[in-house]
């Protein structure tokens, strides 16, 4: 599959739409349609439910998107959060620097890739979208819509920690959207300017970071693997000493396999105490935890894992895409594991004398999975459009289904048919999810 026609299928199915379509779209922003919508909501609720309300050691916050600039300051973005970036003298696109492939530095032997056009030397950008509080546009008004979520978790450490009374180790978790400038956005919603990240941040003491920082990169894995992502388009890079940043102890990253070669879903970082301690010398105010089991005060370590919301849902789409043969004619599937499909089950009538039980069945499944009704168009292209949106299960309900109260289900993938009387549906696809 290339990426083309993951695109398209995107946008005739509803999972994603180009921003702002009718105006010619807007370059590196996407908006997610009804299915789409779902499929971002079950990857978060996976992540959520492992992350935080599956375990006892992490709490969640959501912070604003807006913080005070000094944030930004003390995380060091506001110095160093750039990529070096060239201008093409002739076309004057703009281009990352480290895209090119030739020499960076100068543009003796530079050109550029769309039009052969003269570079100019590489120089700083900044990726941080800038906005103003307030009536006023100076500079005291000035404020960044932030480019991670976390920053926030740091700022917020103290407050979150006596309110939950948790005690170091545990880790606060967040989900939610970040906007990165970038200078080329590209691959669809791989790298895009708005996006969503779920971001967890555990505090640990420095003895025993190493410990967590492995513990979180084989859990963070097997999260892939339990969203349906085939275990052997993922592995783990990790980072060396030389890619490190200069307070990071290590870094690994969680990469799929993309039609355009591995790439970067999450980063697993022991990031010492460094955000905690930057914080604590530009606000003045006391990041130190007292331990009394130990009995030793300290500024804790951390050991973050921050994953793409998109790029996940990117990954699973690209890993659930295939096409068959069936009869002489294709048939596309997308073969999400029922966790993220964004709909469970299907409920069509085979003819619309039978609107109204199908709707009636269907408001019943309703209350317990997340179910459509569909009656547009013959069966055969209800069955084709449910495939290609992942419905693990179809049910169709015919004018048998009148006197024998039962229905037929159809599987996705098998395409195996199985009569199900009605009173029994709700156990029977209670069984079938359960083992998700
Ligand atoms: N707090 C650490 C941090 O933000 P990062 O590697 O810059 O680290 C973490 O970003 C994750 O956020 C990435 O692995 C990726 O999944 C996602 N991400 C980053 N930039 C993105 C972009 N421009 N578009 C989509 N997702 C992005």
């Amino acid at each position: 599959m290339d990426m083309e026609t993951l695109v398209s299928l995107c946008k005739r199915r509803g999972f994603v739409f180009q921003s702002s379509e009718i105006y010619g779209g807007i370059n590196g922003f996407w908006d997610f349609g009804p299915v789409g919508v779902e499929l971002k909501r079950r990857i978060k609720d996976s992540w959520w439910r492992r992350m935080v309300q599956g375990r006892d050691d992490v709490v969640g916050v959501d912070t604003s998107i807006i913080a005070h600039p000094r944030t930004w300051v003390a995380s060091g973005h506001v110095s160093s959060f750039s990529d070096p970036m060239v201008d093409c003298k002739s076309c004057k696109k703009r281009f990352r620097a480290d895209d090119m492939p030739t020499p960076k530095k100068g543009n003796a032997e530079g050109s550029c890739p769309e039009c052969g056009g003269e570079l100019t030397d590489a120089r700083a950008f900044n990726l941080m979208f800038q906005t103003y509080v307030g009536a006023t546009s100076d500079n005291a008004s000035l404020a960044y819509l932030r480019p991670e979520t976390c920053q926030s978790i740091f700022t917020q450490f103290k407050n979150v920690q006596t309110v939950s009374r948790m005690k170091v180790p545990f880790g606060i978790a967040q989900i939610g959207k970040a906007f990165r400038n970038e200078i080329t956005p590209r691959n669809f919603i791989f790298r895009s300017r708005e996006f969503e990240q779920m971001e967890m941040e555990f505090f640990c003491h420095a003895d025993e970071s190493d410990k967590w920082f492995e513990y979180w990169v084989a859990d963070r894995r097997e999260w892939f693997a339990s969203i349906g992502i085939k275990p052997e388009k993922i592995r783990i890079r990790e980072h060396s000493k030389e890619e490190l940043a200069h307070y990071a102890k290590a870094c690994s990253d969680v990469e799929y396999e993309m039609p355009f070669g591995w790439s970067e879903m999450e980063g697993i970082a022991n990031r010492s105490n460094y955000d905690l301690t930057q914080h604590m010398n530009e606000s003045g105010k006391d990041m130190n935890y007292f331990d009394d089991v130990r009995k030793e005060k300290f500024v804790p370590h951390v050991v973050e894992t921050s994953v793409g919301v998109d790029r996940t849902a990117l990954a699973v789409l690209c890993d659930a895409y295939r096409e068959e043969e069936v009869a002489g004619e294709k048939r596309v599937v997308m073969g999400f594991n029922p966790v993220v499909a964004p709909v469970q089950i299907g409920v069509l009538p085979l003819s619309n004398k039978l609107k109204e039980p199908a709707k009636k069945l269907e408001m019943d499944l309703r209350k317990r999975f997340v179910s459509e009704y569909d009656d547009a168009g013959s069966i055969g292209k209800r069955y084709r459009r449910h495939d290609e949106i992942g419905t693990p299960y179809c049910v169709t309900y015919d004018f048998d289904s009148e006197s024998d109260h039962a229905a037929t289900v159809r599987d996705r993938d098998s395409m195996k048919q199985e009569r199900i009387p009605l009173a029994n549906l709700v156990s029977y696809f209670e069984d079938k999810f359960s083992k998700f």
